[in-house]
């Protein structure tokens, strides 16, 4: 199957978008076709600094790289390298009704919030569309947050080919874990509930001594799917060690204090490698680049395929 999903540049990277993303990528690459790129036209909805989109661009095509995303087996580029996106984004825009931009989340989030919104955020989910439809994805790895843009590619894609005859397949999506933060709510940077991935070691154990867990007394059952620690704790290990702790909480013997210092140990020890690695990418500059021009060269040929058709379908 080809897989096609968009990487935001955002600069720190957490433990949910590890295991809510990056982790999930690393999986599909050893079965599928992937394209992953970083989605730097759309990161400009919320990001108006050129020398910060530069660099988040560069942070995370090298933490994908440091984490085991491997470019001998997945296509890795960056969106604006391949600039047929847009003309496919026009294209799919005169397809598209207000009616239904003006039910997306984002956009409806941010006009009931009283602030003022912008053309681009509007036609964030066709830029999206087009960024599924041109490398034709058939499987669209996402959070949940994504689902409902997901619905909107497969609208659009029938929308088009109502017009235009078949020329797009519909993308499935596939919904990928949602991981709790230090607060138990989703992890994330707006939330100031998250553990870094590439976080300092001292930071990491602060993080996780301060997730809240319950004073009830020795031997009184708990929930392990209600706890934050547990449901952190259980990412990182096999089913059987998770099921083990887990007979701890309902019979309640678990000790918290030994849960959270295993958990440090397992967060430092999963990102020893990577840490490592992304120090020596840092340094490789070239090698980057050149990781970054056989991705684009490879997504480029299958976007120039995908418009030949579209423009034709189309009349121009
Ligand atoms: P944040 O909410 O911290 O701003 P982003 O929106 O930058 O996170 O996340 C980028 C992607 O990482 C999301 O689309 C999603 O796939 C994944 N992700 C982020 N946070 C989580 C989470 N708590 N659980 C699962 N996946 C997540
Ligand atoms: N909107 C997605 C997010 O915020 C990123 C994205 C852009 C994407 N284009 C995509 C995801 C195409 C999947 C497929 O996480």
């Amino acid at each position: 199957m080809r897989v096609v999903s968009g990487i935001q540049p955002t600069g720190y990277l957490h433990l949910g978008n590890y295991f809510g993303a990056i982790r999930q990528f690393q999986q599909l690459q050893d079965d599928h076709e992937c394209f992953f790129f970083i989605v730097d036209y759309h990161a400009m909805t919320h990001l108006h600094d050129a020398d910060l989109l530069r660099r988040y661009r560069r942070d995370a095509v090298c933490a994908y790289l440091a984490l085991g995303l491997d470019p001998y087996k997945a296509t890795l580029f960056v969106q604006s390298d391949v600039p047929q996106v847009l003309e496919l984004a026009w294209i799919l825009s005169t397809v598209t009704p207000m009616g239904l931009l003006q039910r997306a989340h984002a956009y409806k989030d941010r006009v009931s919030r009283g602030l003022p919104a912008d053309h681009g955020l509007f036609a964030y989910p066709v830029l999206m569309a087009a960024d599924i439809l041109l490398y034709g994805g058939e499987l669209v790895p996402v959070g949940r947050d994504q689902k409902q843009h997901l619905e909107m590619t497969r609208d659009i894609a029938q929308r088009f080919n109502g017009c235009y005859g078949r020329l797009f397949e519909m993308p499935e999506a596939h919904m990928m874990p949602l991981v709790p933060g230090t607060d138990g709510r989703k992890m994330s940077k707006s939330y100031d509930n998250t553990i870094g991935i590439f976080d300092d070691p001292e930071v990491v154990e602060k993080k996780v001594m301060t997730i809240p867990t319950d004073s009830k007394a020795k031997g009184e059952p708990r929930d392990p799917e209600a706890c934050a620690l547990y449901g952190l704790f259980k990412l990182f290990v096999a089913e059987k060690e998770a099921e083990a702790v887990e007979a701890q909480y309902r019979d309640g013997s678990v000790r918290y204090h030994d849960v959270k210092l295993r958990l440090i140990d397992l967060i430092r020890k999963r990102f020893e490698r990577a840490r490592k690695r992304i120090a020596q990418l840092q340094q490789r500059p070239q090698y980057v680049r050149d990781v970054l021009e056989a991705g684009r060269e490879r997504a480029g040929k299958i976007a120039e395929e995908t418009m030949q058709r579209v423009r034709k379908a189309v009349g121009i």
